[in-house]
């Protein structure tokens, strides 16, 4: 199988972690209220990525097809699992990657993932021999057609680097943690913008909740109708970002979507850029 066309990534990305028992309904509700694109992995500790599967097949049922989806998961080494580890730990790079992937393609009830990320270097500083390794198993996945974009996250732009300078295929995507007070992770994102990589943004609301309470956004809002979360979280996007949003509101879901369709001027982005960092 040859590499399909790249997909659209949409601004916004449904996350489906820490719904537990409730991730069926939840991704289910999400989609229903108007998502596209829904990341999880294959973690059991954070994530059940077949309950996401449920929801799926519900929704294929119901006439909305795979192909209307984005669907991102993500492998997770030993090290960042509980006791749960949805493959055999003692396989090498290679085979954790594929056992990981070939579950997760079941659970999702696809042969193919629009993306497939790391969820982590297995090193706090620089790349293991472990994390290339794992790497150049993802690059197999993406070559033979079962991850359409790959990516990297929780990563550092050092990171970042050395990945790009040792890998075949470098990564496309990058889904970091996005705090204010780090430039909005300028480093990384500055790293992403040269290189074209797309870059996610999580933790958007819940790791600057002084930005959110800032005058800069309530300014914004005032003049836009919006929620503070709405604005921030539409901010993100037109700094250059797609971002994740994990809410179990079903109404904070309508306005997620809502706020992709507002237009924040140039002067309010630099504005709450210039909150913090
Ligand atoms: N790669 C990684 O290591 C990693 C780590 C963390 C997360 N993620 C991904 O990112 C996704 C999102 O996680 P997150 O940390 O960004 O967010 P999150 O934990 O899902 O939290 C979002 C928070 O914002 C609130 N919220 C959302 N929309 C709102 C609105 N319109 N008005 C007011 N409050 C609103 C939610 O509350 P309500 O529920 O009450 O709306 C919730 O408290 C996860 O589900 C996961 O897929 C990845």
């Amino acid at each position: 199988m040859t590499p399909l066309a790249a997909p659209r990534v949409p601004a916004l990305i449904y996350g489906t972690a820490w719904k537990q028992a409730a991730t069926a309904e939840l991704t289910l509700l999400a989609v229903r209220t108007g998502f596209r694109a829904i990341d999880t992995a294959n973690q059991p500790r954070h994530y059940d990525e077949p309950l996401v599967g449920t929801a799926l097949r519900e929704l294929a049922a119901g006439g909305l097809g795979r192909d209307q989806l984005f669907l991102q998961t993500k492998f997770t080494s030993p090290g960042g699992q509980d006791h749960r580890i949805p493959y055999d730990p003692q396989a090498d790079p290679a085979g954790q990657v594929a056992e990981s992937l070939a579950l997760s393609l079941q659970h999702l009830g696809t042969d193919h993932l629009d993306a497939y990320l790391l969820h982590g270097p297995s090193t706090r500083f620089g790349l293991g021999a472990y994390d290339l390794a794992v790497w150049a198993a993802i690059e197999e996945a993406h070559r033979r057609g079962a991850a359409r974009l790959i990516g990297i996250s929780n990563v550092s732009a050092e990171q970042l680097a050395l990945l790009c300078a040792r890998a075949r295929v470098a990564p496309m995507i990058v889904q970091n943690r996005c705090y204010a007070d780090l430039g909005w992770d300028r480093e990384v994102r500055g790293f992403c913008r040269e290189h074209g990589i797309l870059y996610q943004g999580f933790s958007l609301l819940t790791a600057n909740p002084h930005v959110v309470a800032s005058a800069a956004v309530a300014a914004a809002a005032r003049r836009l109708g919006l929620t503070p979360a709405q604005v921030v979280l539409r901010f993100a996007v037109q700094a250059g970002m797609v971002a994740l949003t994990g809410t179990t509101d079903p109404e904070h879901m309508r306005q997620d979507l809502e706020a992709m369709a507002a237009e924040l001027t140039a002067d309010e982005v630099a504005r709450i850029a210039a909150v913090a960092g």
